[in-house]
């Protein structure tokens, strides 16, 4: 993997609409070598991509995702919330996301959302299976990081394809002393820790333990600079456009 990376986070995500088609295809525009993306599911089990539990913010739906078939999901735009020239992107299928990778070469951290629903077991683990099917369609040329807040999910993929790289999401309220029993029980490789509240005791800590370390969501240049010059390995940015040259940091 490159020494510094920049993740596009959710696509880039300050110019098109967010985990939309439109947003990923702007990568290899930008020079941009890996994307962020969440993954979801809907009521009748078609794994998507959609970051939040709630159509509302990000699609013209209302109401839960994991209540919502597919086929009403897709009548939906999901782009006109940004803008009106993005009104035809639809929510992208799991299926529409590994054709991208394997198109344009990208590598991708695809995150694994806890399921919002009255039968949550029943659709995160539909949610792992039909995901631990589509690795094996991607280019093993590709990099992949499978990240969850949720060590349970990762912890079931991780049974199905062992060989597959993990990371856990801390945010600053959940990372705690525990931080590296949590890390060995789903055998993560990468922490990927929140920006907010970071220390360079806390990365020092994370790189001596020889974690590679991923920090979200990073939106300044500043802040960058700063936390590529205390170790981290990489950062999730709604502005990769403007950070396309790191390589040379
Ligand atoms: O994976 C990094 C980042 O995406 C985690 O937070 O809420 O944006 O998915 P969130
Ligand atoms: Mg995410």
């Amino acid at each position: 993997m490159d020494s510094k990376i920049i993740l596009a986070h959710r696509g880039i995500s300050s110019l098109a609409p967010e985990n939309t088609l439109a947003a990923f295809n702007l990568l290899p525009k930008y020079n941009i070598k890996w994307l962020e993306t969440d993954l979801g599911i809907t009521s009748d089990k078609h794994v998507i991509i959609m970051h939040d539990d709630y159509l509302d913010r990000t699609t013209n739906g209302h109401g839960l995702l994991a209540s919502t078939s597919y086929r009403n999901l897709h009548k939906l735009s999901a782009g006109a919330w940004f803008s009106s020239k993005y009104a035809d992107e639809r929510v992208p299928t799991l299926e529409e996301l590994v054709s991208f990778v394997n198109r344009t070469k990208i590598n991708v951290n695809i995150e694994l959302k806890a399921v919002v629903s009255n039968n949550a077991n029943e659709m995160a683990d539909s949610l792992v299976h039909q995901f631990a099917q589509a690795l094996d369609m991607i280019d093993p040329a590709i990099d992949i990081i499978v990240s969850s807040a949720n060590p349970i999910m990762l912890l079931k993929l991780q049974q199905l394809r062992p060989h597959t790289e993990f990371a856990v999401l801390f945010d600053k309220t959940n990372l705690k002393d525990d931080w590296q029993l949590i890390m060995q029980s789903c055998h993560a490789q990468f922490i990927h820790p929140e920006s907010e509240g970071l220390t360079r005791e806390k990365i020092e800590q994370f790189k001596s333990s020889h974690y590679r370390v991923n920090v979200w969501t990073v939106n300044t240049l500043c802040r960058c600079n700063q936390l590529f010059n205390w170790g981290v390995d990489g950062v999730f940015t709604d502005f990769a456009q403007r950070l396309s040259y790191t390589d040379d940091y």
